[in-house]
């Protein structure tokens, strides 16, 4: 997985980015407004939390999101298994006073520091079951907010899925039936899904209140 993203990371980011060749316009089709929606909904939820409150991003890329919680206030510790994309991450920061530290290790098997809200983005399509599993058993632990991406099987994710196949790795998919129980499995309850406009993904949170 470490390899996989070091030599795919840049090409994922450039889903951020506005310019593109022919190919890069063509993959976006399948993914940019989704990630985008995602992202959105992260956004939307962590505004209702305290201001001095602390989000964990597991498998945070590149940092786009976790910066941007930074920026609203918040402490924030980004995660992933790629040493390229935590690189990239921190060089995104340089000198700017926020309250970000990012990290190189695998989610998997890392001791979570206390916080209000665990994000995960984009992260769970690549973990089997157990890994997922020992991910939410934390989440248990630690009784924090959390917001996950899962893929679900749909057309658009069967050509990510032979997309991914092709360049190097696998994609696991859940239906939401799937995700309740495994979550359900640690004994967490209270798990909300948003699917609309998330196409070949769903959103699986804990917050009470909608994302407005
Ligand atoms: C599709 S990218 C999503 C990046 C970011 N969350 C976003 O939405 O822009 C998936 C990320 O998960 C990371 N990842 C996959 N497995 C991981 C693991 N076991 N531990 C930490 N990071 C992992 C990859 O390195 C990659 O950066």
């Amino acid at each position: 997985m470490k390899h996989y993203w070091d030599r795919e990371i840049e090409k994922f980011d450039k889903i951020y980015e506005n310019e593109k060749n022919i190919l890069e316009r063509f993959i976006d089709i399948f993914r940019k407004d989704v990630i985008f929606e995602r992202a959105e909904i992260v956004f939307r939820f962590a505004g209702k939390l305290d201001s001095n409150s602390t989000v964990v991003d597991l498998g945070c890329g590149t940092g786009r999101q976790a910066i941007k919680l930074a920026r609203m206030g918040f402490k924030v510790y980004g995660f992933d298994i790629s040493e390229r994309a935590i690189e990239l991450a921190r060089s995104q920061i340089k000198d700017e006073k926020i309250n970000l530290d990012f990290e190189n290790c695998d989610v998997v098997k890392k001791e979570y520091p206390e916080c209000e809200l665990i994000v995960g983005l984009g992260l769970m399509d690549y973990l089997t079951t157990d890994e997922i599993l020992l991910i939410l058993r934390q989440i248990k632990q630690l009784n924090c907010r959390f917001i996950f991406s899962f893929p679900y099987r749909c057309i658009k994710s069967y050509i990510r899925f032979l997309y991914r196949y092709l360049t190097g790795t696998k994609i696991y998919f859940h239906s939401p039936e799937e995700i309740s129980e495994l979550f359900r499995s640690v004994g967490i309850d209270n798990v909300k899904m948003i699917s609309e406009n998330l196409s070949a993904s769903v959103v699986a949170h804990n917050f009470d209140e909608k994302p407005v």
